[in-house]
């Protein structure tokens, strides 16, 4: 038997369609299936410094909130209370018994942590100080190792090819280059998704290194079969060849690829850089079921007793996976394999 009667839900890091329905899953699976109280924490562990904030979370407050981006919840990066600054200037506090003590004044059992790896890092830190956490995986670049997806990619490739087809018929009417930044802080994989579902001609991600005299052959190649515009899928986080780092703080780095291949090539090019666009509106179908999925494990999970762990897909199912072991490994897209094969077998450059 569960000795739970409350817990609480924090969404941390940056935010990634889904969320909501994660809070939502976890309330209502929580109520509908145990009959716990559900406290949902604002803005991170944040929340937890003023716990007066907090406020419980009911079926009628979850209501509606399955479609809607970002988290009714609130989320921060910088919240972390074994590293806390403080007002006063430059300081830097451990808080975390602090954090731990107004959880218990609230009569949190245990915690749900939603975010992304620096998130479930801090919970396991609290998960080793005696807090009772489980973990759900989230961000939009799909780049933890410890499961095959997270919700809010799929979205966000929705977002990404959307913007492609239309980039796609201003490139060609004007017969341009056309460099699409997205986001993908450390792995490719919405850039590699994205410009694949979208028809990019050229995807450029950090774990491919690349040349701009590469690049700029492939346009000058395509030119010489009659297609002449070209569509460059660029990830946020790729890897500048030396001759272009020390530029790397000058602008975005679309803007960089696109200057470098403007000068390389004489071609007319436009950067476009979606940025935070991919990281609203409302999840997709797929999102939807992947987090409501995620954020009802996450219950099962705490009602089990499996604190520490966090929920993962894994070939097809959801299981739960040792935190300690999920934090600080990246999954990178493997220049080997399959999906870049696919894209290469379709003529798609990576220029190199
Ligand atoms: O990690 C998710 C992500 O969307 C990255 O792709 C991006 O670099 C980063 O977050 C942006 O974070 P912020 O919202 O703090 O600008």
């Amino acid at each position: 038997m569960s000795d739970i009667r409350c817990i609480g839900i924090a969404t941390g890091g940056g935010d990634a369609p889904g969320l909501n329905a994660v809070i939502r899953a976890a309330t209502k699976a929580a109520i509908l299936q145990h009959g716990w109280k559900v406290i949902g924490i604002p803005d991170g562990f944040d929340g937890l410094i003023w716990p007066e904030k907090s406020f419980e979370l009911t079926l009628d407050k979850v209501s509606g909130i399955l479609p809607r981006g970002g988290t009714i919840l609130g989320t921060t990066n910088r919240g972390n209370p074994f590293s806390y600054k403080s007002e006063e200037k430059g300081k830097v506090l451990d808080i975390s018994d602090q954090v731990i003590a107004n959880a218990a004044k609230l009569g949190i059992d245990a915690i749900i942590t939603i975010g992304g790896d620096g998130s479930q890092k801090i919970g396991y830190e609290l998960f080793q100080k005696g807090m009772k956490i489980v973990g759900v995986p989230k961000t939009i670049d799909n780049d933890l190792a410890a499961t095959e997806l997270t919700f809010g990619f799929d979205t966000a490739l929705h977002t990404v090819s959307d913007a492609i087809d239309k980039i796609h018929t201003t490139a060609a009417s004007h017969h341009r280059v056309m460099v699409v930044e997205v986001m993908g802080r450390d792995c490719g994989w919405i850039a590699l998704a994205g410009g694949i579902s979208g028809g990019a001609h050229v995807i450029l991600i950090p774990e491919i290194p690349f040349t701009i005299a590469k690049v700029c052959k492939f346009i000058a190649d395509r030119e010489k079969t009659g297609r002449d515009f070209t569509i460059i899928t660029v990830a946020e986080g790729i890897k500048l060849p030396p001759e272009m780092k020390e530029n790397r703080r000058a602008g975005s780095v679309g803007s960089l690829i696109g200057n470098a291949i403007a000068h390389g090539s004489h071609k007319e090019v436009r950067v476009s850089v979606l940025g935070h666009i991919q990281r609203g509106g409302s999840p997709s179908p797929y999102d939807r079921v992947l987090a409501t999925r995620f954020g009802v494990a996450a219950v099962d999970l705490i009602s089990r007793g499996e604190f520490g762990k966090m929920v993962a897909l894994k070939a097809g199912s959801i299981v739960g996976v040792d935190v300690a072991r999920a934090i600080g490994r990246l999954k990178s897209v493997r220049p080997d394999g399959e999906l870049v094969r696919a894209a290469r077998a379709i003529g798609i450059g990576f220029g190199d």
